[in-house]
């Protein structure tokens, strides 16, 4: 998991003026908007007692802590404790950390790292969100994997005629063609063309059929971190899968997926494209449960690859590079260092930004991944 990133907690129309609590990357985060309709993002996390934010109501734009009613602005700047009187100075230190929140394709991103804004690595640019050809559903699927499980398997080409046989790939032609992977700023794409399904047409008419089928150019990409994009181009039009695999814990993924489809455009066809969506998913869950390790090695040896898994290297190899860089949050020191006894909360951009406030922050930072570095 990690940080530095901007990922895309949740939908937008989960995202109201009544606080939200996300989970993602171990960390407890509350959404919600302000009166002009802004959504920000924050630690749920009260610096005073470790009160649930989320659990609280909005008064004007402050959120306020359901246990002793401190009132937090959208930066994370405490701005009453009430218990002290209305007139009291508040310490500085009473302020959690806010996360840069923007929108985007119906998501809430929120930038979970403490990077000035000019270093911030981009969101991936999805143009089809905004082309109106394109017909939308949207829904979540969760899993008890592990979210680069979940990741390498929506952009495995390989698995298709094994696991989706019939809906889509071909047992009989398992092939996949040689494909180089293109690289994109943070990220990556590989596209092949695959032999459809076979029809269940009997004798000659299925050969007939299959000697002139046409072949399914398929691409996928993958963006850091989180971010998988499935394109699939039928004979009556292009279908987009979008999945945002959001890593609840190491033990757990939602992932929060948009379709979009250029066919079958009115809304009667949006339960069957979901329904689809869903089969495709439960498809793959049982298998992607069962792997071992449940975590994705760092160790490129450690499964044996072939040259069609060129694209899931290209992510373990992309994701090395930001581990390399110290962004990894290390989950396992979290647990045996702080334990139950101790929350972390992952670094937001002003304990960097603003110097006055180096002092400032009661909760630690997440440990991240020790970068060996040759000495
Ligand atoms: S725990 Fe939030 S106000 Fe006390
Ligand atoms: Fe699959």
């Amino acid at each position: 998991m990690l940080k530095n990133f901007w990922w895309p907690l949740e939908f937008s129309h989960k995202v109201t003026e009544k606080p939200l609590r996300v989970t993602a990357l171990s960390q407890e985060f509350v959404m919600y908007r302000t009166p002009d309709g802004v959504a920000h993002t924050l630690s749920d996390l009260c610096v005073h007692r470790g009160g649930a934010l989320s659990g609280g109501w909005m008064n004007g734009d402050c959120i306020v802590c359901p246990y002793h009613g401190w009132e937090y602005t959208q930066d994370g700047a405490c701005t009453l404790i009430p218990a002290n009187g209305r007139d009291a100075v508040v310490p500085k230190k009473a302020r959690v950390d806010a996360y840069p929140t923007v929108e985007k394709y119906g998501y809430v991103w929120a930038f979970l790292g403490d990077l000035p804004e000019a270093e911030r690595p981009t969101m991936p640019d999805i143009p089809q969100f905004a082309n109106p050809d394109y017909k939308i559903t949207r829904g979540i699927f969760e899993w008890d994997v592990y979210y680069e499980r979940a990741l390498e398997n929506s952009m495995d080409a390989s698995h298709a005629p094994f696991v989706h046989g019939g809906a889509f790939g071909n047992r009989e032609e398992p092939e996949i063609p040689d494909y180089q992977v293109e690289h994109y700023p943070y990220g990556g794409m590989m596209e092949v063309t695959l032999k459809p399904p076979k029809r269940n047409f009997k004798g000659l008419w299925n050969r007939l059929y299959d000697e002139n089928r046409p072949g399914v150019k398929t691409r996928a990409w993958f963006f850091m971190p989180c971010v998988t994009i499935l394109e699939v181009n039928l004979p009556m039009g292009q279908l987009l899968l979008v999945n945002m695999h959001i890593p609840v814990t190491e033990e757990k993924t939602i992932t929060k997926w948009t379709s979009l489809r250029t066919f079958f455009k009115g809304n009667w066809a949006d339960s069957d494209a979901v329904k689809r969506v869903f089969k495709i998913f439960n498809q793959d869950y049982p298998v992607v449960l069962e792997q071992r390790p449940e975590l994705l090695p760092y160790d490129l040896g450690a499964e044996l690859s072939v040259k069609s898994d060129a694209i899931q290297i290209a992510y373990r190899r992309m994701r090395q590079k930001y581990i390399d860089m110290g962004w990894q949050i290390d989950t396992h020191r979290i647990a045996t260092e702080f334990g139950r006894q101790q929350a972390v909360v992952i670094p937001s951009p002003a304990r960097r930004e603003v110097p006055e406030l180096a002092n400032a922050w009661v909760l630690k930072e997440v440990p991240t991944k020790e970068v060996k570095r040759d000495a």
